[in-house]
């Protein structure tokens, strides 16, 4: 042990004087070996490209020497390394080593860490973040006794891919071999044993009881924490984001690492609020709480002696009350977010007058309102603000102040911002321009877009006439949201030449004339939803079409779907619905089509439903409704769809195909000429429409470019289901099955020569909102059941042959005698045929009713959260919001008319207003 501390203090003396010692020749020519060996890209290396034979080879960039000359430490950080780095590297005949820091190099994710850092004995620190290696951590790490720091944290853990994993060495093994550690870094490591996951903390803890730095992030891990980790007394360093601590007090966290200087905690399910011992971490610099549950208004005195603080981020909670005044007498504050809260009152702009060091502010989606003082702009001369977000912050004007400040990033969307956009406010390094949702006019002239703008927002506000913005030739312009105005004239050819262009949306406003085919070169997103253009879509897709979005819909749009489309192969979303389209669907699906979302519905396509469509692998949605397609049922589509709707065309035949739709919700083929026995249908494979069904998550995973940020819309949403196979020619039963279908909201059977008897299954259909079995030659009673049925608000049994008396439901007795006319047979209220004996029920069916009634106490609790009338699409989409928020905190981000939630809130209105129609 001795020994082991006079190496340590030894090398610790001679790695000052590093610069003096003297090259060994052998040292050299392996360092040499090395960088012949490695594999990087010269132009972005800084150290290893001047690595040379004329120099002091202990001089070398990233290269330290112990006393005798021996490499004892390589920083190849940043070297865009990415590969030559074998078992048998000469990396590896540096014996001496201490410290290896190859992290942000890129070794793809395929190639694994090397097994030859074993033979380093003298490692203390080793610093493999970020460089993207892949597969196992291997076993021989856990031989590095001397370590003191490792960091193998991951990149970017958002990425799709295989995560370097923990399995053998697994934590326990890799902690309880290196007892010398101070530092653990593993973010975004797979720590595959699912018992590791809970008991990390005990594993961790009892091991290493000295430990300063502790980074878990995104390795989804839960709590509880095990009562030795309270004892990490020494901790400066925490991160555990994305870990489920809802079993956790907070305040714990504070009174036992009085060290801390990094706390951060995001996503972790924290409750409750921050305790007054938070004020005792007066080390601490950097906390980020963001996007739990805590609740509490914040005291002033929590944030008094935090004079290091510097970056403050509360994002995403339910705090309230005023911003603590505390916090702007911190001198080291540069970031503070306190958005997505309930903060209230009032807040004057003028208190950051003090903060001088601060770049960040985010204020934006709270109840605050914001005064914007009336100093002189002057006064905030050394303002080193560089984002500041102000979302609906109740403000009537642009904050002056920023006409001195060098801002980059400006989110005042969703106040009441009237009139011109001031002509200062684009400065000379804007980058993001956020001013939706206001009530903008104009631009005050003359203005001058600087070249660095990416995003600028200006959806939703009340800019008139021919849309004209002065965009420099070397601007860098990616987004343009002109959403929701009243913009009119055509869309302006000078688009075409913002070259960086990807994302362009002027959907809801008066544009009128034709797509300017040179819009289509580069531009992976378009949305002209709902403008009134009328000539046709133009044939000029270019033959490396980077298209992903293409939304047309609600124009009067003429002609062909072209040809040249074909071209488009990262196609996610095609929405060319409401239009004048007339032509065959053509026939250009490719292989590797990638296509989710596809709506052509209220056109005039004729032809068939195209073959290639089945490579389309990913289609979730396909809306052909309203057309003159004539083909058979298309079983072909793929097993990923959740919504199909053929209503209103000429399909015919049967529907024989064995349905594999497991996510099915939404299923219209209502008003075509189909036919056959509907037994024949394979009703129990749609099990995303039986309640039971493991398929809980309904994946409308369409990539959205909103805002500058890419996000991938997986919607966990509630059960939702709905059948509509009227005006058909189906005959035979109603299959039994249908009863299983136990989310069915809504059921439509009518205008079709279905006979037999309403199962008596349908009692089971506690979600149905709607039922209509008119028009049809049904017969016998009406099943006890559906008097029952507790959301029923449109029940239409009328033109059967049903007999007996109407039961006696709560429910069922609100309907009027109009939703049962038409069947003979049928008596009591609300009939005015009154029944001539009242021993209808058979004592088996009593028994069954008793059973029923059972069942159904549990799935009312079930959908006690359900508010019945609102629009159920509408409904998901408001608590896939929710969901967003939480999960992505991007609320804002997300456009409010985004163009899903608009289609599906249309497509709702329509469906509402068709099935109005039909019961009239
Ligand atoms: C990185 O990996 C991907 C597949 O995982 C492969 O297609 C690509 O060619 C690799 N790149 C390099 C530079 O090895
Ligand atoms: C861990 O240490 C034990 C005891 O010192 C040793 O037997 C074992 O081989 C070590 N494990 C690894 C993976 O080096
Ligand atoms: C983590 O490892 C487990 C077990 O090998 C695997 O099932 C899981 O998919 C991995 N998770 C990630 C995100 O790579
Ligand atoms: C932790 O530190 C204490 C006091 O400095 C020391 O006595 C103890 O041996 C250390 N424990 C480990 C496992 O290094
Ligand atoms: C922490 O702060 C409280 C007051 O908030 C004080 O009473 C207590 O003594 C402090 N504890 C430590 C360990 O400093
Ligand atoms: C706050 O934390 C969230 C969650 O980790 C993060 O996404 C966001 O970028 C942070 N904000 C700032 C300004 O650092
Ligand atoms: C702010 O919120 C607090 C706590 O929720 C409440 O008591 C107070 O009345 C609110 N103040 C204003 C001005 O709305």
């Amino acid at each position: 042990m001795l020994w082991f501390i006079c190496i340590l203090t030894s090398s610790f003396i001679f790695t000052i004087h590093s610069h003096n010692n003297k090259c060994l020749r052998h040292q050299e020519t392996l360092l040499l070996q090395l960088k012949h060996e490695l594999i990087f890209n010269s132009s972005l290396s800084t150290k290893l490209v001047r690595w040379n034979e004329s120099d002091e080879c202990c001089k070398w960039h990233g290269v330290e020497c112990d006393a005798s000359g021996y490499v004892v430490s390589l920083q190849l950080d940043g070297e865009a390394i990415f590969g030559g780095i074998g078992d048998s590297s000469s990396l590896f005949r540096f014996k001496y080593l201490q410290k290896l820091n190859l992290a942000y190099n890129d070794f793809n994710y395929t190639d694994p860490i090397p097994k030859g850092i074993g033979t380093f004995t003298y490692l203390t620190h080793l610093n493999l973040s970020r460089a993207r290696f892949g597969g196992q951590v291997p076993v021989e790490i856990a031989s590095l006794k001397r370590l003191v720091s490792l960091d193998i944290s991951n990149y970017d853990c958002w990425t799709p891919r295989e995560f370097l994993s923990l399995e053998y060495p697994n934590l326990e093994m890799l902690v309880g071999n290196l007892t010398g550690l101070r530092e653990l870094y593993l973010d975004c490591v797979n720590i595959t044993s699912f018992h590791e996951r809970n008991k990390w903390s005990h594993i961790v803890s009892s091991h290493l009881p000295n430990l300063t730095a502790l980074s878990l992030h995104s390795c989804y891990l839960s709590g509880p924490l095990a009562s030795s980790f309270w004892q990490l007394h020494s901790l400066s360093i925490l991160r555990l984001d994305y870990t489920n601590l809802s079993t956790v007090q907070v305040p714990d966290f504070f009174t036992n690492f009085p060290s801390l200087t990094v706390l951060s905690l995001s996503n972790c399910s924290l409750k409750g609020s921050i305790p007054s011992t938070f004020a005792n971490l007066t080390k601490l610099i950097h906390v980020s709480l963001a996007f739990n549950f805590l609740t509490g208004s914040l005291s002033s005195t929590l944030f008094e002696g935090l004079s290091n603080l510097a970056h403050l981020n509360l994002t995403g909670n339910s705090f309230s009350g005023n911003i603590p005044r505390s916090l702007y007498a911190l001198p080291s504050l540069s970031e503070l977010t306190l958005r997505l809260n309930q903060f209230n009152g009032t807040f004057k702009l003028d208190n950051l007058l003090s903060l001088t060091n601060l770049t960040y502010l985010g204020l934006s989606q709270n109840s605050l309102s914001v005064d914007v003082g009336n100093v002189d702009s002057r006064s905030y001369g050394r303002f080193q603000m560089k984002t500041l977000r102000l979302g609906s912050c109740n403000l009537s004007s642009v904050p002056n102040f920023i006409k001195r400040s060098r801002i980059e990033r400006l989110e005042l969307s969703d106040n009441r911002i009237t009139g011109e956009i001031p002509s200062w406010i684009w400065g000379t390094q804007l980058v993001y321009l956020d001013l939706s949702s206001n009530l903008i006019t104009d631009f005050q002239k003359p203005y001058h877009i600087p070249a660095s703008l990416e995003h600028l927002f200006l959806d939703s506000n009340q800019l008139t006439g021919e849309l004209q913005v002065p965009i420099p030739l070397e601007s860098k312009l990616r987004y343009l949201d002109f959403a929701d105005n009243n913009l009119s004239g055509p869309i302006p050819t000078f688009l075409c030449n913002v070259t960086h262009l990807e994302f362009l949306s002027l959907s809801g406003n008066k544009l009128s004339g034709s797509i300017p085919p040179c819009l289509l070169e580069n531009i992976r997103g378009l949305d002209v939803n709902q403008n009134m253009i009328n000539s046709s879509i133009p044939d000029h897709f270019p033959s490396d079409c980077r298209l992903e979005f293409l939304l047309l819909n609600n124009n009067t749009m003429e002609g062909k779907i072209p040809k040249s489309l074909e071209y488009c192969r990262r196609l996610k979303v095609i929405d060319i619905g409401n239009n004048n389209i007339s032509s065959n669907i053509p026939d250009i699906f490719s292989m590797d089509c990638r296509l989710q979302y596809l709506a052509l519905n209220n056109n005039s396509l004729e032809g068939k439903i195209p073959k290639s469509l089945k490579s389309c692998v990913s289609l979730e949605f396909m809306d052909v409704g309203n057309n003159k397609i004539n083909d058979m049922f298309p079983c072909m589509l793929s097993s990923s769809l959740s919504v199909l709707v053929l209503h209103s065309n000429r399909f015919h035949g049967e529907v024989t195909c064995n349905m594999t739709w497991p996510v099915l919700r939404i299923l219209d083929i209502s008003s075509n000429h189909f036919s056959g026995y509907l037994e024949s249908i394979n009703f129990s494979s749609l099990r995303g429409m039986m309640q039971w069904s493991y398929v809980k998550s309904y994946k409308v995973g369409v990539t959205l470019i909103m805002k500058g940020i890419k996000l991938e819309l997986e919607m966990i949403c509630p059960d939702f289901g709905s059948i509509d196979f009227s005006c058909n020619n189906f005959i035979g039963e109603i299959p039994k099955a249908i009863g299983d279908l136990t989310s069915l909201h809504h059921l439509n059977l009518s205008h079709n020569a279905i006979n037999g008897s309403i199962p008596w299954s349908f009692g089971n259909l506690t979600k149905l909102e709607s039922l209509d079995l008119s028009r049809n030659q049904l017969i016998g009673p009406i099943p006890t059941g559906l008097g029952e049925l507790t959301f029923l608000e449109v029940l239409n049994l009328s033109y059967n042959k049903l007999v007996g008396m109407i039961p006696n439901g709560r429910q069922i007795q609100t309907f009027s005698a109009e939703s049962f006319e038409g069947n003979p047979g049928l008596c009591g209220f609300p009939l005015s045929t009154s029944c001539s004996h009242t021993d209808e029920l058979s004592p088996r069916e009593h028994e069954d009713v008793e059973e029923k009634r059972e069942i159904e106490w549990e799935y009312v609790s079930a959908a006690l959260g359900y508010v019945v009338g609102v629009g159920i699409i509408v409904w998901l989409l408001l608590f896939c919001r929710r969901f967003r928020e939480k999960y992505f905190g991007k609320i804002q981000e997300v456009v409010e008319d985004m163009f899903i939630a608009i289609d599906m809130r249309r497509r709702r209105a329509r469906m509402v207003t068709r099935n109005r129609a039909r019961r009239q």
